[in-house]
């Protein structure tokens, strides 16, 4: 697998404060990796140590192979786009002006300012002042600044936040066309739901800490939900599966929490010892809330 960013014990401390702590993060080439946790969880810390704006405290980050160093930054930083926190651009200027001021900046030719500004539909805007643009097309116009160096990676720190529901659901489909067109996309969020069905992979956040990293199928996965059996003998079975903390369900079934595949057959042989007659086996539905909620222990997510 080959990783665009990957770190290494990565940790961040201000004075006795770990707010970032010994992070490894893996982000494959190509995907949308979302990048969730509560607010204050650490998140924004964490991109802009990707970014070489703060230092780390401890750790490596790796970025397209290659180690961040003082030597190696500033070509690595040219392939990254970033939009960190409140969206850029000068309020008293208009769209256009701003992208020239990028593109003057960067060395950049037409062509790459049109096509940023295509890729986040903001043409028909460009000669608005930036102070009149909604949030959506402030956040649209942050994203087309960092688009404009045609980037292999693009870092979004919170991009939905404070959008409507059709702003936020236009930052989503601009990111999956992103990640089609083979651009790499971390972008964080603290809500859920604004990422959720977007993202490829995940990394989640609690105080600091990676408590998760994965597919979202890995995610419902690793949270091993309950285990329900239907049998002629649920009295029995809970009784039979104490060590398990088996418990009786409201509809009679016998609820089994966060069993693995073979603790699952070694249950059920059991019951099947004790003469019990297993009438069905299923993992409980859960919904990727459940699992966060579990995850981050009420977290706030
Ligand atoms: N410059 C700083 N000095 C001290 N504490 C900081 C500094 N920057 C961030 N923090 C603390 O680090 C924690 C993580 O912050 P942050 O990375 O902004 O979280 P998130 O982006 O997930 O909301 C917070 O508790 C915040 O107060
Ligand atoms: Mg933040």
């Amino acid at each position: 697998m080959s990783y665009i960013v990957a770190t290494e014990g990565l940790t961040k401390r201000y004075g006795t404060r770990t707010v970032v702590e010994d992070l490894n993060l893996r982000i494959p080439e190509g995907c949308v990796y979302g990048f969730l946790g509560p607010n204050g969880s650490g998140k924004s810390t964490t991109m802009k140590m990707l970014l070489s704006l703060i230092q780390p405290t401890n750790g490596e980050v790796q970025v397209m192979g290659q180690p961040m160093t003082r030597a190696t930054r500033r070509q690595l930083l040219a392939g990254i786009g970033s939009l960190i926190e409140s969206p850029p651009g000068y309020a008293h200027l208009t769209g256009a002006e701003n992208m020239r001021l990028i593109q003057r900046l960067l060395g950049l030719n037409q062509q790459q300012i049109d096509f940023a500004v295509h890729t986040v539909r903001l043409q028909d805007q460009m000669d608005k002042k930036v102070r009149n643009y909604s949030l959506g097309m402030k956040q649209r116009l942050g994203i087309a600044l960092a688009l404009a160096r045609q980037p292999r990676l693009l870092i979004l720190d919170e991009p939905t936040n404070g959008l409507d529901p059709a702003g936020i659901d236009e930052i989503r489909t601009l990111l999956r066309r992103l990640a089609n067109d083979g651009v790499t996309v971390m972008v964080s969020s603290h809500l859920l739901g604004e990422i959720d069905k977007t993202a490829h992979m995940l990394g989640i956040l609690s105080q600091g800490r990676m408590i998760f990293q994965g597919s979202r199928a890995e995610l419902m996965t690793a949270s091993a939900p309950d285990v329900i059996i239907t049998c002629s003998d649920p009295r029995t079975a809970v009784a039979k599966l104490t060590s398990f903390n088996g418990r009786m369900t409201d509809a009679g079934e016998v609820a089994v929490p966060a069993l693995d595949d073979r603790q699952t057959a070694g249950a059920i042989a059991g019951l099947v010892h004790e003469g019990i007659g297993i009438f069905g086996v299923r993992r409980d539905e859960q919904t990727l809330e459940d699992v966060f909620m579990h995850l981050t222990a009420g977290g706030g997510l």
